[in-house]
C-alpha cells in the first residue's frame, strides 16, 4: 500500500475519473482508521458547515452523509426532495447554489436528477461540492465505498488485491451512476477483469469502455448470462433497473427490469468458494434484483457495503474540510483559452496577389481566407461564418467547392472582413483541424494560421443529451457548454462522447 498522503483539501469530489490511486488509498486508510477509532476525528469539523441538499430521493447516502458530518462536529442544513423548496417556484439550480454558498456554509453534498449537475455546482460554487448522485451519470462517493468493501473482503481477509479480481457488473449499465463511478475508479487499477452482464438496452455505454480501453483493462460482455458469470467471479455487483430514468416508457423498463435476477439456486450453483454478492440499494422489492433468500447468505454483502458508507463518507469530508491539509495540486483540467485556436503557420514572404487562392472567387483586398476545407464543407463554413456575423457582412462571403488542391478536392470560403472571433474559429476547427486561415491585407497575404481545436472547447456548441444539465429545455441559466477535445468530443458535464461531425449536425442542422 502507498503512504503518500495527496492532499484533497478544499478540493470537489465530483467524479472518480481523474482521482489518483494514491488519493484513492488515502481515503481508503483514513476510512479504516476512521472506523477503528472513531474519536479519532471527533470534533475536528467543529465550526464547519454542510449543505444538504438532496433533490432527488435518497436513504443511505443521504443519512451517511450527515452522520459523517455531525460526528465529525459539523452542523447540517439542507432538504431531502423538492417539495417545499423554491425548485417548486422554478428556481435554477445556480441560483439555489449561490444563496445557500451565501450562508456560509462550508461544503455541499447534492443529488440531482440532471448529468452534470454536480459539475455545474462546483462551477457556481467556491466551496467544496460533493457529488451525492447527479441522474445517470455518476455516484463517486458510492463506489469509494464499495472499494473499501472490496478492500476489506479481499484484501484484508483474503490477502487479495483488487487489481487481481474478477468483477462483474450486472443490471442496468447504462442508468447506473455507481456502476459509472466504480468503473472508472476501477480503470485507475490495470489488471483488474470486469465482465458485463445486461441486456441490450441497458448495455454499458462506449463512453465507459473507451475509457477502460484506453486505460489497458481488460472487460467482456456477457448479454444476460448471469448465472455463468456466477460461476467464476469473484464479486458480482447487482444493481437496479433506474426506472426514474426511462422516461415513463413502461415497456421498456419491464423489458429491462425481467431480463435477469440473481437467486439462490444461481449462487448454490457455483463450485468454487469466495463469491462476494454486492448491490448498492434499494433493491427494488417489485422487480427484485436479488431474489430475497440470498438476503441471508454469507456471501451478501450489501447491508456490510451501506454500513461501509459511514466511516467512508467521514473519510472524504475530513480530506476534504480539514484545514490542516493543503489544497491538492492534481486536478481536473480546467477550461482552456479559446486563443489557443489559431497556430501561426510560416509562408514564403513573397505573397503577391496570384498566391492568393480561390481564383473562382476572384481576389480579395483585404479579409480572410478559409482554405483546405474538406470538400463538400464549404457550404457548412460558410453558414457558420454567416451566423457568427453582423447582417451587413453576410453577403461579404464567398465560397467555392470542389477545387483541386495538392492532394485532392478541397473548398475554399473567403470573407471580405477579418474574423477574430474566438467562438467562430473554434466552430470552424470542429469542421476540419486541416482548415488554413490566411489573413488578407492590400492584396497580400499577411499571415496565414492552421485551424486547431483548443483542449477544451466552451460555449461553442450544445450537448445533444437531453438528460444533460446544460439541455435548453431545463433553463438551468445554462452554463457553458464545454467539450473535452480528445480525439472525439466529451461533454464536460455529462460525459457523453461525441464525434465532432455529429455535434456539428446537430448544432447548426447542417448537413453535408
Ligand atoms: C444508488 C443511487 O442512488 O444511485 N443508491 C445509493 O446511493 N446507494 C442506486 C440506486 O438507486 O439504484
Amino acid at each position: 500500500m502507498v503512504n503518500l498522503v495527496i492532499s484533497m483539501y478544499g478540493c470537489d469530489f465530483l467524479s472518480t475519473r481523474y482521482l489518483e490511486p494514491d488519493q484513492v488509498w488515502h481515503i481508503i486508510q483514513l476510512a479504516h482508521q476512521i472506523e477503528k477509532n472513531p474519536a479519532s476525528v471527533d470534533g475536528k469539523l467543529n465550526r464547519k458547515k454542510l449543505a444538504s441538499l438532496f433533490f432527488e430521493p435518497s436513504t443511505r447516502t443521504r443519512l451517511s452523509t450527515e452522520t459523517a458530518a455531525i460526528n465529525l462536529g459539523a452542523k447540517v442544513n439542507g432538504f431531502s426532495g423538492i417539495e417545499g423548496t423554491s425548485v417548486k417556484k422554478g428556481e435554477c439550480l445556480a441560483h439555489t447554489i449561490r444563496m445557500v454558498e451565501g450562508y456560509g456554509y462550508d461544503a455541499i453534498a447534492i443529488r440531482h436528477p440532471l448529468q452534470g449537475s454536480a459539475q455545474h455546482a462546483a462551477d457556481v460554487a467556491t466551496i467544496p461540492v460533493i457529488n451525492c448522485g447527479d441522474g445517470g451519470h455518476e455516484h463517486p462517493t458510492q463506489a469509494m465505498l464499495d472499494f473499501l468493501t472490496l478492500h476489506k473482503e479481499f484484501t484484508i481477509k483474503n490477502n487479495l488485491d483488487i487489481d487481481k479480481l474478477k468483477i462483474a457488473f450486472a443490471g442496468d449499465l447504462k442508468n447506473g451512476r455507481t456502476v459509472h463511478s466504480n468503473l472508472l475508479l476501477l480503470s485507475h487499477f490495470p489488471g483488474v477483469e470486469l465482465h458485463f452482464v445486461a441486456p441490450d438496452i441497458v448495455g454499458l455505454p462506449t463512453t465507459y469502455k473507451d475509457i477502460l480501453s484506453s486505460r489497458g483493462i481488460d472487460f467482456y460482455d456477457h448479454g444476460t448470462e448471469l448465472a455463468s458469470v456466477i460461476k467464476f467471479a469473484d464479486a458480482v455487483y447487482m444493481t437496479r433497473v433506474q426506472e426514474e430514468r426511462f422516461g415513463g416508457d413502461t415497456q421498456k423498463y419491464l423489458e429491462a427490469a425481467t431480463a435477469m435476477r440473481l437467486t439462490l439456486p444461481m449462487v448454490q450453483a457455483r463450485e468454487e468458494s469466495g463469491l462476494v454478492i454486492m448491490h448498492p440499494l434499494p433493491i427494488n422489492k417489485f422487480a427484485g434484483d436479488i431474489s430475497s433468500e440470498v438476503d441471508s447468505l454469507e456471501q451478501a454483502k450489501y447491508f456490510d457495503q451501506a454500513a461501509n458508507g459511514l466511516p467512508l463518507r467521514t473519510a472524504i469530508l475530513y480530506a476534504i474540510l480539514d484545514p490542516i491539509r493543503q489544497r491538492a495540486t492534481d486536478e481536473a483540467p480546467k477550461p482552456e483559452n479559446l486563443e489557443t485556436c489559431l497556430k501561426k503557420v510560416r509562408f514564403k514572404k513573397d505573397n503577391r496577389p496570384k498566391k492568393q487562392k480561390g481564383q473562382r472567387l476572384g481576389y480579395l483586398d483585404q479579409g480572410t481566407v478559409f482554405d483546405h476545407i474538406p470538400s463538400g464543407w464549404g457550404y457548412t463554413v460558410m453558414k457558420l461564418i454567416r451566423r457568427a456575423v453582423p447582417e451587413e457582412q453576410k453577403n461579404q462571403i464567398e465560397y467555392a467547392g470542389e477545387l483541386q488542391g495538392r492532394s485532392g478536392l478541397k473548398d475554399i470560403v473567403k470573407t471580405r472582413f477579418s474574423i477574430t472571433d474566438q467562438r467562430l474559429l473554434a466552430k470552424i476547427a470542429m469542421v476540419s483541424e486541416d482548415i488554413r486561415m490566411s489573413e488578407i491585407h492590400d492584396k497580400k497575404v499577411r499571415a496565414k494560421y492552421r485551424l486547431s481545436l483548443p483542449l477544451m472547447l466552451t460555449d461553442v456548441a450544445q450537448c445533444p443529451n437531453p438528460k444533460c444539465i446544460t439541455a435548453p429545455e431545463h433553463r438551468e441559466n445554462s452554463p457553458h457548454m464545454s467539450f473535452y477535445v480528445d480525439g472525439s468530443l466529451r461533454c464536460r458535464y455529462c460525459d457523453t462522447v461525441y464525434t465532432k461531425e455529429s455535434v456539428l449536425k446537430r448544432n447548426d442542422g447542417l448537413v453535408r
